[in-house]
């Protein structure tokens, strides 16, 4: 297990881990027939708040959507599984990964399809919206330890972009 610097002792990457379930209905599809990406994209930022307010013991708001791929279509009468857990955490800020993965309403016996990876920032924040330091995570598996990693290649280039973007715009 490993400990990233920060004040408040942390939690480990199990803590935080939550999963949200539900079967896709009529009134989740667009003009395809297929679920709409929006539905999936609530369901996501649903589960990953879960995730960000249980690790960090408090509120915790949705500060970016780092990043949403849809890997496969989601059909109507699917049971729908999205995973989420803190794969890392700044000061104020946690990075909260989610898979999302499809049960075949036709086909229950065939393993889950993963339809869709996102990436969120959460910042937790107090009674008065300001931001609050939150406690670090605590890496307990290899694949804990890749996802922090990959946490902080993600940050790092939204950083730089950030800066890019405000060069350009001071030029
Ligand atoms: C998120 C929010 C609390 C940040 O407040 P702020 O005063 O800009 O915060 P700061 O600049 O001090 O940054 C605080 C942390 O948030 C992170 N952060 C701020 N804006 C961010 C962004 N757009 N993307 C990713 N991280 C961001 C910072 O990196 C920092 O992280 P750290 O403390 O771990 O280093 C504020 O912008 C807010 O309330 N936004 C609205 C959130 C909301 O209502 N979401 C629901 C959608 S309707």
């Amino acid at each position: 297990m490993t400990e990233h610097p920060t004040t408040p002792a942390g939690k480990p990457t199990s803590y935080s881990r939550v999963t949200l379930s539900r079967i896709m209905t009529a009134v989740d599809v667009n003009l395809y027939g297929t679920v709409h990406g929006g539905v999936l994209m609530k369901f996501v930022d649903d589960v990953a708040g879960a995730a960000a307010a249980r690790h960090s013991g408090g509120t915790a708001v949705t500060a970016s959507i780092d990043e949403i791929v849809f890997s496969e279509p989601v059909r109507v009468g699917d049971l729908v599984h999205a995973h989420a857990q803190v794969n890392w955490t700044g000061n104020t800020s946690m990075e909260v990964g989610v898979k999302v993965v499809a049960e075949r309403w036709d086909s229950a016996e065939d393993e889950p399809v993963r339809v869709a990876t996102a990436y969120l920032v959460f910042v937790g924040v107090d009674v008065g919206g300001a931001p609050r330091a939150v406690r670090p995570v605590l890496t307990e598996t290899a694949e804990d330890e890749r996802r922090y990693k990959e946490a902080e290649i993600r940050r790092a280039h939204r950083l730089a972009k950030r800066r890019a973007i405000q060069a350009h715009r001071a030029s």
